[in-house]
């Protein structure tokens, strides 16, 4: 007998990660190599959190705990606004956060939109899920979110709304407006997905306050990680913020022994240091200032970035200049995984890295524009 597989899994797309430094040594023969292209935090996790972790792993004979109570009640105390452990489902990072989404949410057949480009679990997670994409993609110049495409692209179908603010990869956030106008208009059968994993690294007074739809029961799930602003992207932790309904319905997703104990641990110390978090942001948005800066200076095409991460256009053809770039010891991240193959995304590092980073692209442009490089000139449309 044959086994049935499911066509829908099998043709779903597989996330490809961005390459590892021990990689790019042993290919490139090099020594120094940095990696500014996983949207990594370069500052690190909180010393708290690292001797939580520790002291934790002395007891990893024994199961975790079956609940994540004090984790949740960690959270809702760290988040306030009258956030409840009810509100939050936890995971293995929001990356698993979406898995469960789209398992509990998502049959064959149903429909999701999503917003391109964007961070690609969504399309991989609900395709593995049977549904189909509905594409209401951003402005092609701006990287804009258009509320009118979204709510034109709704049938009766659809089942979730993705947003993804900041957004990975152009760093561009959707406006407390926007949002606003989105939550009123969509009907009642479509539920929103809005992932803000990068909401820490925000300065824009237009970013919008999600929780409150949360708060008035609406049809709203925030995604949250540790991997970012809390520099803890190895432990893998994440977790949903949702009317308790909803997020009653989520944890069905959710697994005996669900989060390891090193991560329970290290995420409750990790929320209780703030300082550390504080000092973060503030290194991320000089760095993230200074890179636009130079990037600008360079007449590279720049997009405003609300994230630890800069999206820009080169003047050559993205692949070859990311592929000089790994020659000199620089990973940056090619986009064509996220929909968007003409562009290169930076991640902020620390300030020498950053430095390192420009100075490499200087020279790889320099190198091209002396070989006669053909130069790109259109901006890069969105591709299916
Ligand atoms: C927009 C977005 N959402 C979710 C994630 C998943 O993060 P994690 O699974 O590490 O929590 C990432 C990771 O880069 C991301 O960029």
């Amino acid at each position: 007998m044959t086994l049935t597989l499911k066509p829908y899994v099998q043709t779903s797309p597989v996330y490809v990660a961005g390459a590892s430094i021990e990689s790019i040594r042993q290919t490139y023969g090099l020594e120094e190599v940095i990696k500014l292209a996983s949207n990594e935090n370069p500052f690190g996790p909180s010393p708290r959190a690292v001797e939580a972790i520790a002291q934790a792993a002395g007891g990893l004979n024994r199961y975790p705990p079956m609940t994540d109570d004090a984790l949740r009640q960690a959270l809702a105390d760290t988040l306030g606004r009258g956030l409840t452990p009810a509100h939050f489902v936890t995971g293995n990072g929001g990356s698993e956060v979406l898995a469960m989404i789209a398992a509990v949410f998502l049959s064959p057949g149903d429909e999701f939109i999503i917003s391109r480009p964007t961070f690609p679990m969504y399309e991989i997670t609900a395709r593995r899920a049977g549904a189909h994409p509905v594409y209401a993609d951003l402005d092609p110049e701006q990287f804009t979110y258009r509320v009118d495409a979204i709510l034109a692209a709704v049938t009766g179908r659809t089942r979730l709304v993705y947003l993804c603010s900041p957004n990975n990869p152009t760093g561009t956030i959707i406006t407390a407006a926007q949002m606003d106008e989105l939550i009123r208009r969509l009907p009642r059968h479509v539920l929103v997905v809005s992932d803000e994993v990068y909401f820490h690294y925000v300065s824009s007074p237009d970013y919008p306050d999600s929780l409150r739809y949360v708060l008035e029961d609406r049809n709203v799930i925030i995604i949250h990680s540790f991997s970012k602003a809390y520099g803890l992207a190895g432990l893998r932790l994440g977790y949903a913020i949702a009317p308790p309904g909803l997020a009653g319905y989520l944890a069905r997703a959710r697994q005996p022994f669900h989060l390891s104990q090193p991560a329970l641990s290290g995420g409750l110390a990790a929320l209780k240091d703030q300082a550390h978090l504080t000092k973060t942001i503030s290194l991320t948005r000089q760095g993230r200032a200074w890179l636009s800066e130079q990037l600008r200076a360079l007449r590279l095409a720049v997009w405003p970035a609300e994230g630890n991460f800069i999206l820009f256009k080169p003047p050559f053809a993205a692949a070859e200049v990311s592929e000089r770039l790994l020659r000199r010891g620089v990973i940056v991240r090619p986009m064509t995984q996220f929909y968007l193959p003409t562009h290169l995304r930076v991640t902020v590092g620390e300030p020498e890295e950053n430095a390192r980073f420009i100075t490499a692209l200087k020279e790889v442009l320099a190198e091209l524009k002396a070989e006669g490089a053909p130069e790109t000139t259109d901006t890069g449309p969105v591709q299916g």
